[in-house]
Order: structure tokens, then C-alpha cells, then sequence
């Protein structure tokens, strides 16, 4: 008992000396502020529409000064304990703020337990993070700042006197909330304003859609042959959309569902068993724990955000595209949209080749069968929906400058 407890103080001893020995006292804000247009950029108003009438905002309503507040502290490495990172050094725009690694590099140079999340249309998306364990983006916005592998700040109290201290950020206090009084809930209303204002609604896709709506009546836009596609980015639209059904989870206007209120997750069958939990809880119909389940990402922007998967383990998409023509898992819980049968519920699924024998028709992997061009078109298709005014525009960029 006596050994165990020294042993354990030594450990403590260690772990303290290792603490010290990657927290250099010297670490300092590093010497930047902020370079902000005379007006405010426009944040509030959406170049066009969603399909369906959705607004890219959900139901907020963005304010510019409010969100040009935000913008300063997505980008301001003050919210980390070492002040070396920002919510903007995982979240990158180049990228849709997404991160070109499979898991991203925190305040010690820790590494994320998952993929960085690309952040597009955050109004939409009413289950956050990979498990979906967060609801509300006000909330959420303040957990990285706090959690110990990605910015390490817990302390609230510092974090609004690092606020404090940073003399730029009294005028945009004031210019927001009509006070220049940092609160927590502030900063917290801030940066999720920005966060919503990351939108994207004009990809070459949307500019399709549109350009069939306007064009006449169908019912199911999305299925018509776009004039602005090339032959094969259509090939790999029908393929999306008709053929091998990746729009019943990837559909809606933002990709990740049919209804924006409807949170969805789905176990995929990327491994048989999986080292990370996903969405927690219990099977409905099994009553066994739930596993592997994790949220439907939006697919939009998704040609510049890989690695894909809750775990990066995708370096490009036509690895991704592979995989689902015949790398899925027999999970157990692997959704039922992505089990061998030729009838799900009330709709017809896939057709199953003659040689294919369906053995209890549930739990069997599908196999798509898809030819190389229709592989080669829903890659073309996906490259469609990437906006390039979200991932160049100046109004999401780091407005810091280095002073000397
Ligand atoms: C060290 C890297 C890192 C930093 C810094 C970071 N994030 Fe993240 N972010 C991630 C990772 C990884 C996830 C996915 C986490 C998970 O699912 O458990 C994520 C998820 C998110 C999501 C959820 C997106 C969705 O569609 O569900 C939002 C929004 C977000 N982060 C915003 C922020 C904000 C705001 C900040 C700064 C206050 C920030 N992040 C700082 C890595 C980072
Ligand atoms: C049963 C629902 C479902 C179906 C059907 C489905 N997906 Fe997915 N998709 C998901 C989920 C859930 C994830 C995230 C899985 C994870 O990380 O564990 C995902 C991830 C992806 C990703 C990577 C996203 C990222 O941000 O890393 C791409 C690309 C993708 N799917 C494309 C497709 C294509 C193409 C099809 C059709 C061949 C398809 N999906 C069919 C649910 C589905």
C-alpha cells in the first residue's frame, strides 16, 4: 500500500515535471491584432437561397457586427492556454474549415481524437460534433476553447481577462452588444454568429438545381440532367441519387439529410468492430449498445476536406467511393440502406445481381457493382458541390497582422 502510494507520487511528480517542461514560462500572446474593414463585411444576407426555400442560416439571424466580433476570436490564438492556437489552426477556410490532416494538432501538439469537422451551413445542422453530443451552437463554441486536447482554457475567468487585456477588443465589444463588458456569453453568441455565417449555397450544383427549376416544372429537380454538367459529373448525379441511393442519408440541401430539423446518424459498416463509440446509447430494435454510429456529414465542399471519415482514414474520395462499392463491414448495426436486399421497408432497394444469394436478408453487406465511370462520376459529382466564394472570401479569412 505504502509502495503504491510513493510510486503514485512520483508518477504525479513526473507527469508535473513533463507539465512544466512543455509550458515554457515564456510563453506569450504572440504580438498581432486584428486589421478590420472600415464597414463591417456583410454577413447577413445569403447570395441565394437553399433548395426548397431553406435559409443557410436556419433560423438566426446574422449580425455583422456581432459576427465580425466572432471572426476575430475564431482566429485568436488568446483563447488557447499556450496562445498558440486558434479555433481557425484546425478549422482552416482553404479547406472549408476543415483540416487537411486526419486528426489536427492541439495546444501541446496533442492530437484530436477525430477528424476535424469542415464547418459549412452550421445554422442547418442541429446535432454537432461526429456523436452528435451537442445541440446547441452557442454552447458548443465554447467547448474547444475549454477541452483539454484542443485549446486547454478552461478557466473562464482568464479567458475573459485575456479578452480584457487585448486592447482591440473593447471597440468591437461595444460595436456588437451597445458595451464594451466581456462576458463569457458573449464570447460564446459571437463566435457562434460567425460560425453561422460560414455559408455555402452557390456551388456549381446549386447553380444546376436552379437552372432546372427555372426551366419548369419538375417535381424532382434533382434528378434531371443539369445544362452546366459535363457528361460524366451527371452520370454520377444519377448514380448519386437513383442508383445506389447515397442521397438517403446524403440528401437535403445541405447534403446530410432530408429534413434540416431531422438529426442522422448511421453506422456504415466501416469496420466490424470499432475503437471509437460514436453516438452512445442502445439499439431501438436490439437493445444492444449502440456502436459505430456517427453523424451524416454534409457532403458539401467535400473534395477539399479530406481525409475523410470520423477518423481520416480516407485519403481521397475515390478511396471513399470505393469503399462503399465493396468495402462495407457486416456490422451489426450497419444501417439497414447499406444491407444486401432488394426490398427495404416499403422501398426498393439496389437490385441484387443473379449470383447473389441473400442469405437472412438483413445483415449482409451490399455490394454496389458500380462500373469505373460511374466511380469516376460520383467523384465528378462530388467535386461539384465545392463553393469556391466560401473558401476564398475575405470576410472568413484571419484578419491578424503581426506587429513588430
Ligand atoms: C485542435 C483542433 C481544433 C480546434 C482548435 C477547434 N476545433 Fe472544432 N473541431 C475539431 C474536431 C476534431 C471536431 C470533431 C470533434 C468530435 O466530433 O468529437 C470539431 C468539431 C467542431 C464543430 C462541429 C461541426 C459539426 O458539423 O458538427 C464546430 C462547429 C467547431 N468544431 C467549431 C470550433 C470553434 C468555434 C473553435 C474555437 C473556439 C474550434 N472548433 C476549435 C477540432 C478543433
Ligand atoms: C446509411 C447512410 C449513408 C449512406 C447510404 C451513404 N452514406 Fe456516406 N456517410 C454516412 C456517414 C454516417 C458517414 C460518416 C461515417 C464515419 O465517419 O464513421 C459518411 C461519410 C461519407 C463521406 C466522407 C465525409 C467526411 O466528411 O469525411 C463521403 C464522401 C460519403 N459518405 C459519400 C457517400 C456516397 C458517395 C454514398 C453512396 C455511394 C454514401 N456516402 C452513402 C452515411 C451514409
Amino acid at each position: 500500500m505504502k509502495q503504491k502510494s510513493i510510486l503514485f507520487t512520483m508518477l504525479i511528480a513526473a507527469v508535473a515535471t513533463a507539465f512544466e517542461a512543455c509550458m515554457p514560462e515564456e510563453i506569450e500572446p504572440l504580438s498581432r491584432v486584428p486589421v478590420l474593414p472600415s464597414t463591417p463585411y456583410d454577413y447577413a444576407t445569403a447570395p441565394m437561397e437553399l433548395h426548397g426555400g431553406f435559409s443557410p442560416f436556419g433560423d438566426s439571424i446574422i449580425d455583422n457586427e456581432v459576427a465580425t466580433l466572432g471572426r476575430v476570436l475564431f482566429y485568436d490564438s488568446r483563447l488557447s492556454l499556450n496562445y498558440r492556437v486558434s479555433c481557425g489552426s484546425c478549422h482552416r477556410q482553404q479547406y472549408a474549415f476543415g483540416d487537411n490532416r486526419a486528426t489536427s494538432f492541439g495546444f501541446f501538439n496533442d492530437l484530436t481524437g477525430r477528424n476535424t469537422q469542415q464547418i459549412v451551413n452550421a445554422g442547418l445542422q442541429k446535432g454537432l460534433f461526429w456523436d452528435l453530443r451537442e445541440r446547441v451552437l452557442d454552447h458548443m463554441v465554447l467547448q474547444p476553447i475549454a477541452n483539454h486536447e484542443e485549446m486547454g482554457l478552461s478557466d473562464t475567468l482568464e479567458m475573459e481577462n485575456r479578452i480584457r487585456n487585448a486592447e482591440y477588443y473593447a471597440p468591437l465589444f461595444a460595436d456588437a452588444f451597445g458595451s464594451s463588458e466581456v462576458t463569457t456569453h458573449k464570447i460564446g453568441l459571437a463566435l457562434a454568429q460567425f460560425v453561422k455565417s460560414i455559408i455555402s449555397v452557390s456551388t456549381k450544383y446549386d447553380h444546376g438545381l436552379k437552372a432546372v427549376v427555372d426551366e419548369g416544372q419538375s417535381i424532382a429537380p434533382q434528378f434531371e440532367p443539369f445544362p452546366n454538367y459535363t457528361a460524366l459529373e451527371n452520370i454520377g448525379k444519377e448514380a448519386f441519387f437513383r442508383k445506389f441511393f447515397c442521397s438517403q442519408c446524403h440528401g437535403g440541401p445541405n447534403f446530410n439529410g432530408f429534413n434540416p430539423d431531422f438529426i442522422q446518424e448511421a453506422n456504415i459498416g466501416l469496420d466490424l468492430q470499432y475503437n471509437d463509440p460514436g453516438v452512445a446509447g442502445t439499439d431501438f430494435e436490439t437493445g444492444q449498445p449502440n456502436n459505430g454510429q456517427f453523424k451524416i456529414p454534409s457532403l458539401r465542399n467535400i473534395a477539399v476536406t479530406g481525409p475523410y471519415m470520423h477518423d481520416g482514414r480516407f485519403q481521397t474520395l475515390e478511396e471513399v467511393v470505393s469503399f462503399y462499392n465493396s468495402g462495407i463491414q457486416a456490422h451489426p448495426q450497419l444501417a439497414p440502406e447499406l444491407r444486401q436486399q432488394s426490398i427495404v421497408g416499403n422501398h426498393i432497394g439496389p437490385a441484387i445481381p443473379d449470383d447473389q444469394e441473400i442469405i437472412d436478408g438483413r445483415m449482409i453487406p451490399m455490394r454496389m457493382f458500380m462500373t469505373g465511370e460511374e466511380q469516376a462520376g460520383i467523384v465528378a459529382f462530388l467535386r461539384t458541390l465545392t463553393d469556391y466564394t466560401m473558401i476564398t472570401d475575405p470576410k472568413f479569412s484571419d484578419p491578424f497582422q503581426s506587429v513588430e
